[in-house]
């Protein structure tokens, strides 16, 4: 089945496991479906990468921000340097940010900090945030109460309850390729639940790739598996639920 009108809103393209054939790849994905993508950087570097890439594609637009697994010593000195890349006419978002607890070198304070002063950013500069919560919902939610952003809580993993949580405050919920796995059954609840206007379809590649290809490098054009499971839980048509996805990304990216 061909679809079209596929907006994938998180994206890793500067990821070393496209460096052989990223040209490539990325000129092809226009005619599988594939309208817009959202790179999102990690690190002053990939956030500069995310950059080129949106100067090289028309279909590309960025986010930039420090992701928690990516922080280092220098991170504070990078997030100055970063402040002066958003004013980029292609950057829609702060992000990717967030929490990891799973992964936990990183100390949770500086996680916390970090994540923090980029959230304080969003508000000055009236820009959604690409949130990463793994393992960390109860302050990922703390924060969020706190600071009430505009934005997304990408590849959702908490419960039908926090969801009701995000959704009150107003923000959206990113789903990608684990609602495949076969241990989803709580993404599945979530997705059930979750009204039409609030649903965001993402990769997260190279990472999170959907059965029947799971282990092998994810792609944009792999979102269709998605779709495809997410429309039979919604019981709808997978072409409507990628078009009001990709509806929902241009309201809340002002895309
Ligand atoms: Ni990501």
């Amino acid at each position: 089945m061909i679809y079209s009108n596929i907006f994938d809103t998180h994206a890793h393209y500067s990821d070393e496991k496209f460096d052989e054939d990223r040209d490539e790849l990325l000129s092809s994905l226009p005619s599988l479906g594939v309208i817009n993508v959202i790179n999102c950087g990690c690190s002053l570097k990939s956030c500069k990468e995310s950059i080129e890439l949106s100067e090289k594609y028309d279909y590309f637009y960025c986010a930039l921000g420090i992701h928690p697994s990516d922080i280092t010593e220098d991170s504070y000195r990078e997030l100055e340097q970063i402040k002066e890349l958003y004013s980029y006419k292609k950057c829609v978002a702060i992000g990717e940010i967030g929490l990891e607890y799973h992964y936990d070198f990183i100390p949770k304070e500086i996680q916390l900090d970090i994540f923090e002063k980029q959230l304080i950013l969003s508000k000055e500069l009236d820009l959604p945030v690409i949130v990463h919560d793994r393992e960390a919902h109860e302050d990922t939610m703390n924060l969020l109460k706190k600071y009430q952003p505009k934005g997304v809580v990408h590849c959702f993993s908490g419960s039908v309850e926090m969801a009701r949580e995000v959704l009150k405050l107003g923000m959206y919920i990113g789903l990608g390729g684990a609602v495949t796995f076969k241990n989803a059954r709580r993404p599945l609840e979530v997705a059930e639940m979750l009204p039409t206007d609030r649903l965001l379809l993402e990769t997260d590649c190279p990472y999170m790739t959907p059965v029947p290809f799971r282990g092998k490098r994810n792609t944009s054009d792999l979102i269709i598996y998605t779709a495809e499971k997410l429309a039979e839980v919604k019981k709808t048509d997978t072409q409507e639920l990628i078009n009001n996805a990709n509806n929902n990304a241009r309201e809340l990216f002002n895309i």
